[in-house]
């Protein structure tokens, strides 16, 4: 299966996905293009860097129109015959109109136990509330933000010297193991979604 995965910054996420590809655990999944939205992501130089296809959409370059900047993102993945999408740090939300295009084939991970601290700063949140406890989510993504079928979770200690930072290595540490994971049972066609239960139906 085709993967395309948007970007929006450093991409130690990608990193893991490339890592688990070079490795030979990522398949049957394949990765066919990263598109960052902004042009100086570091992420692109890690696409490029791994020979993989990478690609820059510019959600600035189209003044706010969200179905445009869409458009330009379909249209582009497309052309590299992506089947399903990774966002890996990809900062923009995207409408229902985007995400109805890949069904049960767009994945998502976010840096908290969800549903607790949706959105920006999840790490941030978390240490202001004063939560013990955090961790990371890979979903499929739905309308929401962040509030789509939940594949796996992790959870790690929220230690009295953490800061914002110091929360997010720990949590990054655990979505670098699981996303890849993820990535290649969807594409094997391994997680079952009913309703908003997953299972894994194949061996991982
Ligand atoms: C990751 O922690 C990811 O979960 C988070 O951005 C970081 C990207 O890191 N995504 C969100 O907060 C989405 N709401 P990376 O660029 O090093 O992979």
């Amino acid at each position: 299966m085709r993967l395309g995965v948007l970007v929006s910054g450093s991409g130690t996420n990608l990193q893991a996905l490339i890592d688990a590809r070079d490795r030979g655990e990522l398949s049957p999944a394949e990765l066919a293009v990263v598109i960052a939205n902004r042009p100086r992501a570091k992420a692109v130089e890690r696409a490029r860097d791994a020979g993989i296809s990478a690609e820059v959409v510019d959600h600035t370059r189209f003044g706010g129109d969200r179905r445009s900047f869409e458009e330009a993102l379909a249209s582009c993945l497309d052309s590299f015959g992506v089947e399903a999408v990774i966002l890996a740090g990809f900062m923009r939300v995207l409408s229902p109109t985007f995400v109805d295009r890949y069904p049960r084939r767009m994945l998502n991970t976010h840096p908290s136990l969800l549903p607790a601290f949706p959105g920006v700063r999840a790490p941030e949140q978390a240490v202001a509330h004063g939560v013990k406890v955090s961790g990371c989510t890979i979903h499929f993504v739905d309308a929401g933000v962040d509030t789509g079928p939940i594949i796996f979770q992790a959870a790690v200690p929220v230690l009295d010297a953490d800061d914002a930072a110091s929360l997010h290595r720990r949590i990054l540490a655990e979505e670098h193991a699981l996303l890849p994971k993820a990535a290649r049972l969807m594409a094997a066609g391994a997680l079952i979604c009913e309703d908003r239960r997953v299972r894994v139906v194949e061996a991982a």
